[in-house]
């Protein structure tokens, strides 16, 4: 890791008057819960996309499509927050003005201890009516392994099926999630942005909307992205190890 830029990053962030927190599945990953991309272990590698995350596939298929998200639900039941998560959460709380905003359909940053202003794409534990938009909040199966197939639940308001409460490729974002993520970015005095190929958009539009609103934008991930040529500073390490580095050295006390 190169600690200069920990230390860099650290001086930044202790001298602004507010932090906005941008997490990608990069977040999650040292807490076990595969991303997207990466080579080899990210779920796209594995899965088809257009297959499990569309509308399409829903209306072709939402036995697969269920069965799927719950296997990743189950996932993440079984997995904790990571020290990165958990460096986040004791800076929100030691630290008026951090916010955090995340793509993550895990529920990771809140069992931290986190207060999430924005999940732009949902989440795993808020399935819904795929008719009539009710929240399904009974206890849903979680299969331990992938399974092929698995019946949605029944709505109990109107019959139709409850469907996974993500938001899939084709779909617009939630608008109340999406603003208050937007205005998170581009209010705060530094913008870290952690854990996210920053290829899927709009998310991915918010580090240069925070820069070009003024932030100093700063990026922590182990491998290159696009969003390295918007930072100003960018520290090359996952996210369980650069978080805890760079809020230790906030020197915040206890
Ligand atoms: P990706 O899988 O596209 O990118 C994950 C990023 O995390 C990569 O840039 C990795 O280098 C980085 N990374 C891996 N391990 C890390 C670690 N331990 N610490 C820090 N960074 C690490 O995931 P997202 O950018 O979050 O959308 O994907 C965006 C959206 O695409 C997801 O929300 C999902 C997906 O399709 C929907 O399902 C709508």
């Amino acid at each position: 890791m190169n600690t200069d830029s920990v230390g860099d990053v650290a001086d930044v962030c202790r001298s602004a008057g507010s932090v906005a927190i941008l997490t990608g599945a990069g977040m999650s990953a040292e807490s076990g819960i595969p991303t997207f991309r990466d080579a080899q272990t990210g779920l796209w590698a594995q899965f088809d996309a257009a297959a499990l995350a569309t509308p399409e596939a829903w209306q072709r298929d939402p036995a697969t499509v269920w069965a799927w998200y719950q296997w990743r639900a189950a996932l993440v039941r079984k997995s904790e927050p990571n020290a990165g998560h958990r460096a986040i959460a004791r800076w929100q709380q030691l630290t008026p003005h951090v916010s955090v905003v995340t793509q993550n359909v895990d529920d990771l940053h809140e069992r931290a201890g986190s207060l999430v202003t924005a999940h732009v794409h949902g989440s795993l534990f808020q399935p819904r009516c795929s008719r009539c938009s009710t929240v399904f909040d009974d206890e849903c199966v979680l299969p331990t392994e992938p399974v092929a197939s698995l019946e949605p639940p029944r709505c109990a308001r109107c019959g139709g099926a409850v469907r996974p409460g993500v938001v899939w490729f084709g779909e617009e974002l939630p608008r109340t999630e999406w603003n208050a993520a937007d205005a998170a970015a581009t209010t705060a005095d530094v913008v870290l942005v952690i854990g996210t190929s920053g290829v899927v958009y709009p998310f991915a539009a918010l580090p240069e909307a925070a820069r070009d609103a003024g932030a100093v934008v700063v990026e922590v991930n182990p491998e290159r992205t696009p969003i390295g040529s918007v930072a100003h500073h960018v520290v090359r390490a996952t996210a369980a190890t650069a978080v805890p580095a760079i809020v230790e050295r906030l020197g915040l006390g206890t």
